[in-house]
């Protein structure tokens, strides 16, 4: 799925609202893939609001710093864009080709998007024909405002770099997933990105996308309640929060064990309701397992609460599960630390030429 599209998109940059991250892979030899480059630069908060750029040359400044540590192979990037401005609809046309879609998409749209069709990008995946009426197939149609796709690609280049690929944040946490993991035949996944303030939820099903919502939630509510109650500011509650990689480490400081599990408990059930409704509307499919990402699926007793509250199973996914990373260029600590946040990144820096899905 891409609202932009202009050849090949090579290094993946996910400019999320705490962080800037940019994975570029090239194909590998034991493995699928090999990390070549791997860069992370921090934003301040409210830099990024609902996905929309606030404050866009801080977003660059962190764009830069990354860039100027780093040798890219191409300067061709596939970004991705989240939040209340991407539309994500599931809708039932008569069957036609890919062609004739394209043709009629923005006609056949129209009604489906709260905007000015004029004012939005639209893409669409055709979804196939099982649980459609006969003569009808069902489509994921996509739609992003204009206005924001501009600001992400100007800032990008800015930055120096060229946009080629404007993705949505769940379906590139999806290509993440497939090219690390393998799906079985009709198993139903839920992956859930847990990133600073918004949560992507994307229920696969027989490999194609059958409910995405997101929700405006995130880590950052750890910090904000720590901060309040501890009467610190957000550098230090953020500290406070971190796993360790130390045995010992893997405990929270007491004093703030008790706000950590009761934030990871009101997050798990803002999880939980989309995953009701989802069951609710689909009475005959049951989700297997949730695969949980973003930089929130470090934090101690997230996974475990989000496991108590649905009843399904919860991991933790590895986006370089499949892909070999050189211990002699990167740090083994730093890596299995910053993994899970990059489930986006590493899905937009696996988008080679050609590849439209
Ligand atoms: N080791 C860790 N333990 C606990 N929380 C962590 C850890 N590492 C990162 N986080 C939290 O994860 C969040 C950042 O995750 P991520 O990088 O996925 O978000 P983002 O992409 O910047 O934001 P968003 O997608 O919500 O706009 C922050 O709230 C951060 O504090
Ligand atoms: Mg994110």
């Amino acid at each position: 799925m891409a609202l932009l599209f202009k050849g090949k998109g090579t290094v993946g940059l996910d400019i999320g609202s705490s962080s800037v991250k940019l994975i570029e892979l090239k194909p590998g030899k034991r493995k699928g893939y090999q990390l070549v480059n791997l860069g992370v630069a921090s934003l301040p908060p409210e830099a990024i609001v609902d996905g929309a750029l606030m404050n866009s040359s801080v977003v660059v400044e962190a764009i830069r710093s990354i860039l100027g540590s780093l040798k890219l192979k191409t300067k061709d990037v596939a970004t991705s864009i989240s939040g209340h401005s991407v539309i994500i609809k599931k809708i039932n046309l008569p069957v036609m080709t890919t062609e004739e879609l394209e043709e009629s998409i923005q006609w056949e749209a129209e009604q489906y998007i709260p905007f000015d069709i004029n004012d939005v990008n639209i893409d669409f995946q055709i979804l196939g024909t099982e649980e459609s009426e006969a003569g009808q197939m069902g489509v994921l149609l996509v739609a992003a405002k204009k206005d924001m796709i501009n600001d992400y690609t100007t800032v990008i280049q800015e930055a120096g770099l060229n946009s080629v690929v404007i993705d949505v944040d769940a379906f590139a946490v999806e290509n993440m997933y497939e090219a690390n993991y393998s799906l079985q035949p009709g198993e139903i996944v839920a992956l859930v990105n847990m990133g600073a303030s918004v949560i992507n939820i994307n229920i696969l099903k027989g490999g194609f996308p059958t409910f995405t919502r997101d929700i405006s939630a995130g880590g950052s509510q750890y910090n904000e309640e720590i901060q309040k109650s501890l009467n610190i500011g957000f550098e230090e509650a953020e500290r406070m929060k971190m796993a360790g990689k130390s045995e010992e480490e893997q405990a929270l400081p007491q004093e703030i064990s008790g706000i950590v599990e009761s934030v990871s408990d009101s997050l798990s059930s803002e999880v939980q309701r989309s995953l009701d409704f989802f069951s609710a509307t689909a009475t005959e499919d049951k989700i297997s397992k949730v695969i949980l990402c973003g930089g929130c699926a470090r934090t101690i007793g997230l996974d475990r609460a989000i496991a108590d509250k649905s009843g399904y199973p919860v991991e933790v996914a590895n986006p370089f599960n499949n892909i070999e990373v050189s211990p002699r260029a990167f740090d083994a600590d730093y890596i299995a630390n910053i993994a899970p946040a990059t489930g986006v990144a590493v899905g937009l820096a696996l988008r080679w030429a050609g590849d439209k899905k």
